[in-house]
């Protein structure tokens, strides 16, 4: 019974990070978050590639250092190949096929969306970890899809985003009643004081379990803009109902979505990662569900909910376990489904 060590790179796309898991279980994961980025009210792809390639070497040695091992101990390096931002991919990417190369050590491509849902499997103390086969809803700033998860890399894709990702739901929609980026913890942190249906916004009808989030963020914008004519400081006055009823309309759509792919499959183990599930909503609906449908719910540590290395790690020891490597003609991959 080998022990193994896997140093894991992410830079898809504005966090860069480095981690080291010994097995299944992580002895270091380290992000640098840009912060450049909140000046421009969203990612721009360019600042964020040259941001990776300085701080890449720094994040890793923080990791190597953190976990107590040598660069010498390593079995193998496993990165992030896609999906995401192609500058910002082709750092990673680069960097993990270059130390591969200098110690001479295994290499071994991931898949971003893929890493969000394994994360379930990094073995924590009392961490839960879900049975197959379960569904999968992955909700962040880039990303929102609903997966069956049959085993660790046999997933079906059943129902994504046509337009917005939730989470830019939840930040352009922070934008327009003048929060800062990203909004969607302060929209959050001021729904849990105000009524949620003190403003009703309409629901997107999408066929399926597909999502589409463009609507409601036009019809924000019209709301605002009708109300501010009418009250310059509507938006002031009414801040926190403003935020419950906005929170409760994206959380009443994942809600509804999720639900129909338990009925649709039968499968009631419901897993979720990504950044947007540290929403209280959230957390409180996959409460109730659980308690009312029976269903069995699992949300990882905060940590591997937003993008970060160790997620990237354990995907790395579940193919090493395989040897499922790759070789050095290996290249980012912007378009990656899972
Ligand atoms: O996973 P993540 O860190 O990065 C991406 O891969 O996108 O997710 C960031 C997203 C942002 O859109 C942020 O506003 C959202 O997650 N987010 C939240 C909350 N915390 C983070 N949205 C709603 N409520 C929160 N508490
Ligand atoms: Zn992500």
């Amino acid at each position: 019974n080998e022990t193994i060590y896997i140093l894991a790179i992410e830079s898809s796309c504005d966090d860069t990070s480095a981690a080291v898991l010994c097995n299944n279980k992580k002895l270091s994961n380290i992000v640098a978050t840009q912060k450049i980025h909140e000046e421009y009210g969203g990612v721009v792809p360019e600042l964020a590639s040259r941001a990776h390639q300085q701080n890449i070497v720094p994040v890793v040695h923080q990791a190597l250092a953190k976990a107590n091992i040598d660069k010498k101990q390593l079995s193998a390096i496993a990165f992030t190949r896609g999906p995401g931002l192609m500058g910002s991919l082709l750092v990673g990417t680069s960097f993990a096929k270059s130390l591969s190369l200098g110690l001479n050590i295994s290499l071994i491509e991931v898949n971003h969306m893929q890493a969000h849902i394994l994360a379930h499997f990094i073995e924590e103390e009392n961490s839960k970890i879900p049975a197959f086969p379960f569904l999968a809803m992955t909700i962040s700033g880039g990303h929102t899809q609903i997966v069956l998860v049959k085993d660790y890399f046999k997933m079906e894709i059943l129902g994504q985003t046509l337009d917005d990702a939730v989470g830019e739901a939840f930040d352009k929609s922070a934008k327009i009643l003048g929060l800062p980026y990203p909004g969607g913890p302060l929209i959050d942190k001021y729904a849990q004081l105000g009524n949620p249906k003190a403003f009703p916004f309409p629901k997107p009808k999408v066929d399926g379990l597909d999502f589409s989030f463009s609507g409601l963020k036009t019809s924000i914008l019209y709301f605002t803009q009708k109300h501010t004519k009418e009250n310059p400081n509507f938006l002031e006055d009414n801040r926190d109902d403003i935020c419950a009823s906005i929170q409760y309309t994206i959380i009443d759509i994942l809600m509804s979505k999720i639900k129909k792919a338990v009925k649709q499959t039968g499968v009631k183990r419901v897993a979720i990662g990504g950044g947007v599930s540290a929403n209280s909503g959230i957390r409180k609906a996959l409460f109730e569900a659980e308690k009312k449908h029976g269903w069995e719910t699992f949300i990882p540590k905060f940590e591997y909910c937003t993008d970060n290395a160790a997620m990237i790690g354990i995907v790395g020891y579940l193919k090493y376990k395989d040897a499922n490597f790759s070789d050095q003609s290996i290249t980012a991959k912007a378009r990656y489904v899972i």
